[in-house]
């Protein structure tokens, strides 16, 4: 598997680097590459927008927004440090989309216009703070929040779950999507390394069993996007059955 790879999402670096609460940090994380940054955050700002152009905005818009928003924070984030001439650029993404994912229920139609604004190539404003802020803290995001971009598109979310079983049964996803989805799952692990279920743990739900199947769902996101890479079909079918059993396993016990 590619080093840096590695690194990114098995690093204790990475999870300081997303969450932000170190910068000399960022140095040892790897950024998201290029194209998955184009496309992750085109992927999460389509949705945005959509949800908030609907005549009839869904009742939890709120909740699909946020989920996104906090991801292209993440993705945004996770690339500043690398290059100092894109740092304002990228803070200004981040922290445009933090703002969208702290936008009141009430308000979200009048937000439409900041969530067009979002883009990989968006524009620097102002002067923007480059240091990596607490995404969890400043958002206010719940595990619930989290899972939203999992979810049909129908309600708001991206269609990933439907999209990992349908790729367990029957291959059909291209290697560059795959490798996308693959790192959106990576650094949703990240956060659900924080994260809690609703009510906490306690009793049968036990911190332990929820990093046990956190960490099966970490590898199975590496393992995906390993045999992507190398472009080798029959793995990257058993990376998704696997990764399918990672979501099933923790829900079983946790939602
Ligand atoms: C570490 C535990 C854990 C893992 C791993 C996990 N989830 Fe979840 N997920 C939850 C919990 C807990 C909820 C319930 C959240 C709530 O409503 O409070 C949830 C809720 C959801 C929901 C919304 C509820 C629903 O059924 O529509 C979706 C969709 C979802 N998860 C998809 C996934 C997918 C896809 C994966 C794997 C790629 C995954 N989850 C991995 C814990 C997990």
């Amino acid at each position: 598997m590619h080093q840096a790879w590695r690194t990114l999402i098995g690093s204790t670096a990475l999870l300081l680097g997303i969450v932000g609460l170190d910068l000399a940090t960022m140095d040892a994380a790897d950024p998201i590459p290029d194209s998955e940054f184009k496309a992750l955050v085109e992927q999460d700002a389509k949705n945005i927008v959509a949800l908030l152009s609907e005549a009839k905005i869904k009742k939890t818009a709120d909740r699909s927004v946020k989920s996104s928003s906090l991801m292209i924070a993440a993705y945004a984030q996770s690339r500043m440090g690398k290059n100092a001439a894109d740092d304002a650029k990228l803070a200004t993404l981040r922290d445009t989309a933090i703002k969208l994912a702290k936008t009141d229920k009430k308000m979200l139609a009048g937000a439409l216009p900041l969530a067009k604004t979002l883009s990989p190539s968006m524009a620097a404003a102002g002067n923007p703070s480059i240091k990596p802020v607490d995404l969890l803290k400043e958002t206010g995001l719940d595990l619930e929040e989290l899972m939203y971009q999992f979810k049909k598109t129908s309600v708001g979310g991206l269609g990933i779950e439907e999209e990992v079983k349908a790729n367990s049964k029957k291959l059909a996803i291209k290697p560059e999507a795959a490798i996308a989805l693959a790192r959106r799952t990576a650094i949703v692990a990240e956060f659900c390394e924080t994260l809690q279920p609703q009510g906490g743990f306690g009793g049968a739900k036990t911190k332990k069993d929820w990093d046990t199947y956190n960490k099966e769902m970490k590898t199975a996101a590496e393992a995906l996007a390993a045999a992507a890479k190398a472009n080798k079909p029959k793995d990257l079918q058993t990376a998704f059955t696997k990764l399918d059993g990672s979501c099933v396993q923790c829900h079983n016990k946790f939602k």
